[in-house]
């Protein structure tokens, strides 16, 4: 029960009943007389907002009694069939400035039919869509809820003011056995001096205290992080409403120590303290994006109270501190594999003292808790057809299958599509080249730059201001060099391609001139040299023969679907991965690029805890195949390395080319 103004009836009388729908959710129901909005709208399954657990102090938990006849309802509504406002509520609406007509359900008694509308702004448990190329909808869950209290100032005899919490955590919120961490405990009297009694708790899983600020607080922040090999990805969202409210990115520093994960490995386990310089350099990278995303949307890092990590098992183990020895040689067995719930401070890293972190589970050796968000995230476990995704990253990984059967491995990429180990490579900030267009008549270069709306061309050479190039301008400028014949499918340069932008770049290997010096803010051309097509080669040869391993253990010859993950600059653009062979051909209808899958992961995980589980399900039910080390398997790395493949048939790209070197219009 909520308030205890809520009317007492005699027993002996049944109450009468009246019907209450709730809009946007069309719930409705037969209520009793008496019973309150918010008993009401609980007991149909509506979410209300209501921080204060129905005290009447929070004023969050506001609706509307429509007024008239509803035809589609069969009911009349009238404000009037409420209880009247009382001097309490009446006071409490003005304090929160609410307008006129705005009743809290809290206080409201059914006293007849009605039709009750939920303002956007009191609904909980609101659905968001995380995804916009496929529209993966979740509601919005998490495991922080935050709980209004006032406590009076105690007098004799009175239990201490942490039972005096308790007692009312029950009682108002149902919440038993709950538990303070010590910075929250230590906070209390502070926060309940500063509030005058008035203390807003934040509590994790509906266990544990883990921060207590005077007055009224209603929005927690989390974060979800995706650790790559090369870059980190952090996501601030807000737990009420799930709104993402800010993203800050960086160069992952271990990168310092090693470009690759064996590298990585290596360090860590000869290296005296490497372990520990390992981990320090990644948390200290977090903590960095969390107070750099909070003050982006006007908070400070001790605001976050939530935290999902996601990486590979390597990324896992560094970020955790564990050993990695194991993770260096068959079996690729990791220290623990599981789902971990833990401190933030435990780990060192600088957010609320009392936050806490969500590490998702791995599923095998090198396929890690980011494979398993990119599965939360685009739900192939719960579809009917075979849906091949390629998430591409330093260490690729890839899944094939449906709810019958999910397999995935993964691939060394390398860093290529990061912009690591490219002459001019850079992250996906301002300045990074994102975008590619060659014309196959006159070799002329259109691009793209961050932080330019306009493309190279309908700018002045001095206003393009290029600074490097990042993943998917690397991505299409390979192609885009294919496609015009610039590049051989061997990936040589064309000795008979004639135009100046081919120059002898650096240690004397050919290079094309991307950016010419007038379009580089440094003064110096941006250039793609012979090496860096050989990376890209390298990389998207992986990934082409990761997927092929995987269609041979699953029996089939073509996905369904593929979908194209990776925190690139921009989404990945299908056409031209297709065209450098990086996935199998097949009709672009099919294809869909998803932008980071694995930080959506990680974001749905922030904002359901159900997803938690649903991560620990998906972890253990999907099968690892490991890449086979015998010959075969080598020469079919071979053959993938041409543009697009040596021996495979690619009739649609085939036909993009065809139709490109004849003048068809280019998007
Ligand atoms: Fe807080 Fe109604 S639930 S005022």
């Amino acid at each position: 029960m909520t308030r205890e103004a809520t009317s007492k009836r005699s027993t002996d009388t049944p109450a009468p009943t009246f019907k209450v729908v709730f809009q946007p959710s069309g719930r409705s129901g037969q209520v009793e007389a008496g019973v309150s909005l918010l008993d009401a709208a609980r007991s149909l399954g509506v979410g209300i907002e209501s921080i204060c657990g129905g005290a009447g102090t929070c004023g969050k938990c506001q609706l509307v009694i429509e007024d008239g006849q509803f035809q589609k309802h069969s009911l009349v509504s009238s404000p009037v069939h409420a209880s009247a406002a009382s001097a309490e509520e009446t006071l409490i609406c003005e304090k929160h400035g609410l307008p006129p007509g705005v009743r809290l359900s809290c206080m409201a008694l059914v006293e007849g039919d009605m039709l009750v509308t939920v303002p956007e702004e009191a609904q909980a448990n609101k659905q968001i869509v995380v995804k916009a190329a496929t529209r993966r909808v979740i509601a919005v869950d998490p495991i922080i809820r935050m709980a209004l209290l006032t406590l009076d100032p105690p007098v004799l005899g009175d239990r201490s003011d942490q039972e005096r919490i308790f007692a009312i955590l029950e009682k108002r919120f149902g919440l038993r056995g709950v538990e303070f961490e010590h910075p929250a405990l230590k906070a209390l009297p502070g926060a309940l001096r500063a509030g005058k009694g008035e203390i807003s708790l934040t509590i994790w899983n509906d266990q544990t205290i883990v921060r207590v600020q005077p007055g009224i607080h209603d929005t927690p922040f989390g974060l979800a992080v995706d650790i790559g090999s090369t870059s980190i990805a952090a996501y601030l969202c807000d737990l009420r409403s799930g709104a993402l409210l800010a993203t800050a990115s960086a160069m992952n520093p271990q990168v310092t120590y090693g470009d690759d994960i064996m590298s990585r490995i290596s360090y860590a386990v000869e290296t005296p303290n490497g372990r520990e310089r390992l981990q320090r350099s990644v948390i200290n990278a977090v903590s960095e994006l969390g107070a750099q995303a909070a003050a982006q949307a006007g908070a400070a890092a001790d605001d976050i109270v939530d935290c999902v990590l996601v990486g590979n098992s390597v990324m896992h183990h560094l970020a955790l501190g564990l050993d990695t020895a194991q993770l260096g040689h068959l079996p690729f067995a990791p220290v623990a594999g599981g789902s971990l719930d833990l401190q933030a401070r435990e780990l060192g890293l600088k957010f609320n003292p009392g936050a806490r972190v969500h590490v998702l589970p791995l599923e095998a050796g090198y396929v890690g808790a980011d494979n398993v968000a990119v599965i939360l995230a685009e739900q192939p476990h719960q579809q009917d057809e075979i849906v091949l995704i390629v998430d591409v990253g330093t260490n690729g990984e890839i899944l094939l299958g449906s709810r019958q059967r999910l397999l995935c491995t993964s691939s060394p990429t390398g860093p290529a599509f990061e912009g690591a180990q490219i002459t001019h490579g850079m992250r996906a900030a301002p300045g990074a080249i994102e975008r590619v267009r060659i014309d196959p008549h006159n070799f002329v270069v259109s691009l793209k730059v961050i932080g330019q709306d306009q493309w190279s061309h309908d700018l002045p050479d001095s206003q393009v201001q290029a600074r490097g190039i990042c993943g998917s301008g690397i991505l299409e400028a390979v192609a885009e060099l294919f496609v015009a014949g610039i590049l051989l499918p061997s990936g040589k340069f064309n000795p008979n391609a004639e135009t100046p932008r081919i120059i002898c770049g650096p240690k004397g290997q050919p290079a094309f001139v991307l950016a010419t010096r007038e379009q580089s803010i440094t003064g110096n051309p941006i250039l793609l040299t012979q090496g860096d097509v050989r990376s890209v080669q390298l990389a998207k040869a992986a990934l082409y023969v990761g997927a092929q391993l995987l269609m041979k253990e699953l029996g089939v010859k073509q996905a369904e679907r593929i979908v194209l993950a990776g925190a690139f600059g921009s989404l990945i653009d299908r056409e031209r991965a297709m065209v450098i062979g990086m996935i199998p051909d097949c009709d672009l209808e099919r294809v869909i690029a998803v932008g980071n899958a694995a930080g959506d992961g990680a974001r749905i995980a922030l904002l359901n805890k159900a997803s938690r589980e649903e991560a620990a399900r998906i972890a253990h039910w999907t099968e690892h195949i490991t890449s086979p080390l015998e010959n075969e398997f080598q020469e079919e790395f071979v053959a993938a390395l041409s543009f697009p493949h040596a021996s495979h048939a690619f009739p649609h790209v085939d036909q993009i080319i065809a139709d490109r070197r004849a003048g068809a219009p280019v998007d």
